[in-house]
């Protein structure tokens, strides 16, 4: 059961308390009925209408996969810089103005990276890509320079320190070729693929990350676009 203002707030008829006057005015109707007390509790099966126009509740959250361009950085506002959520089309299924507002990125991507970005206004899923205890697995392409140590593969494998309180979790590192790296991750610390390649002896040029545990970057999903993804995907 939710409260009427909360139901047409999160159906994006407007912030919580514009919906709040809409009700006191009489604008809005549960089963044919005006209801006129914005407490008023709802389950989603009733016929809840505005104006007379029945009102689609939509889904609880919502989730957009994003191939985030280098250049724009991982936030939600930002006063001078423009952010992930600035490139994300405003007709995006799902997505209204109420629930904008609301989104934010899973995890980080430093601004000249690339790839795969997910965004949500699920807190619970975002703690549950995120967390280190639950080793989702990160995967990332990086171009590198320089010559990575001959035993790189076995540093990545049993962590190792890159100046942080603890080791970092065990890490998988695949060469492609002398100058590109596939890179899995289980946790997400500022930086990691840079500097752990860093201590192994090259430096990364370019890093695009391509896959979140299940979901992978699609191939034709272009930089600076986005679009929706299902929970069950995730
Ligand atoms: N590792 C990095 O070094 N940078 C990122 O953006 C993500 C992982």
């Amino acid at each position: 059961m939710k409260r009427l203002d909360k139901f047409l707030a999160d159906a994006g008829c407007g912030t919580r308390s514009e919906v709040k006057n809409v009700i006191r005015k009489g604008r809005a109707a549960i089963d044919g009925r005006i209801e006129t007390r914005p407490e008023a509790k709802v389950t989603g099966e009733e016929e809840i209408c505005v104006d007379g126009k029945p009102v689609c509740a939509g889904p609880e959250y919502v989730y957009y996969m994003m191939n985030k361009p280098a250049g724009v950085i991982t936030a939600t506002t930002d006063q001078k810089e423009k952010t992930v959520i600035d490139l994300l089309p405003d007709d995006l299924p799902g997505l209204s103005a109420v629930r904008k507002k609301k989104l934010f990125p899973v995890g980080r991507l430093d601004r000249d990276t690339e790839g795969l970005l997910l965004i949500t206004d699920d807190g619970n899923l975002a703690h549950e890509l995120l967390s280190p205890k639950k080793h989702v697995e990160k995967e990332y392409y990086a171009k590198i320079s320089g010559e990575l140590a001959e035993d790189a593969e076995e540093r990545f494998q049993k962590g190792m320190d890159i100046g942080d309180d603890k080791p970092t979790l065990p890490a998988r590192l695949t060469r492609i070729s002398d100058s590109e790296i596939l890179v899995v991750l289980s946790e997400g610390r500022f930086h990691q693929v840079k500097r752990m390649t860093e201590a192994c002896g090259a430096r990364v040029t370019y890093l695009k990350r391509i896959r979140m545990g299940n979901l992978v970057l699609p191939p034709d999903l272009e930089p600076g676009k986005s679009r929706p993804v299902s929970r069950e995907a995730l």
